[in-house]
């Protein structure tokens, strides 16, 4: 399978909704409400996609993985002050457990730390063990369950944080194989220096 990793483009919008809207139906439904799962969500993410991608753009990067032109995964992480903020991390279900996440993750990192952040944070859903296990992999300092919003609803979460950016980015650059495969086609990816710096 070949894999490339590229900035979002605002034509990108639909494409990323809709992965969006598919990992949380996936991933999420013993977490979040099932009728706003149901329907509500695909208004809800597209509007937000279409205000992060199509207009304005905040300060930070959106990371696709992309397969046969398909978005497998995609990474958003914002500046905020000298914290990188990952917002967004979603690999399609049916490619998962395959690297994709990783490497997303190291890409917005490594992007975010030339635009000057130092050190890195996200909020997990408290019952998303799985991805709790992937960020104690990559070394994530957990911290204790906090009862947090999420689109109107409030969930338990834990904070992941890296005191230290380069060690996130250290982590993700793992000498695993498949990983490895990944990052090597995107770093001949001629698109990684397409998004302006906002
Ligand atoms: C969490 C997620 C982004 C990880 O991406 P990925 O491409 O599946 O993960 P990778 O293949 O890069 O890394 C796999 C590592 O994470 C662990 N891992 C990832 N998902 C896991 C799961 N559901 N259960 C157990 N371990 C998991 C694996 O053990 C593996 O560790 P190892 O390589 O040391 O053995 C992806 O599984 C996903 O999209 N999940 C649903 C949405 C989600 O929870 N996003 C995170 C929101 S905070």
């Amino acid at each position: 399978m070949a894999l490339r990793i590229r900035s979002a483009r605002p034509a990108d919008v639909p494409a990323v909704a809709a992965l969006h809207v598919a990992s949380w139906r996936d991933a999420y439904r013993d977490v979040l409400d099932a009728r706003f799962l149901a329907g509500p969500i695909e208004t809800a993410l597209g509007a937000h996609w279409q205000a992060m991608l199509g207009g304005k753009r905040r300060p930070g990067a959106v990371i696709l993985a992309t397969a046969a032109r398909e978005v497998a995964g995609f990474a958003a992480a914002w500046r905020e002050g000298t914290n990188c903020h990952v917002d967004n991390l979603h690999v399609r279900p049916g490619m998962r457990n395959a690297g994709i996440g990783r490497a997303l993750l190291g890409f917005a990192a490594r992007r975010l730390e030339t635009q000057g952040c130092t050190s890195a944070d996200l909020w997990v859903f408290a019952r998303n063990a799985g991805a709790l296990r992937f960020y104690a992999r990559l070394g994530a300092e957990l911290g204790p369950e906090v009862l947090r919003e999420t689109q109107g609803q409030m969930v338990l979460e834990r904070r992941a944080s890296w005191a230290e950016i380069g060690l996130l980015i250290a982590a993700c650059a793992s000498d695993d194989g498949a990983i490895a495969t990944v990052t090597q086609v995107a770093a001949g990816s001629r698109q990684l220096a397409e998004e302006p710096t906002p």
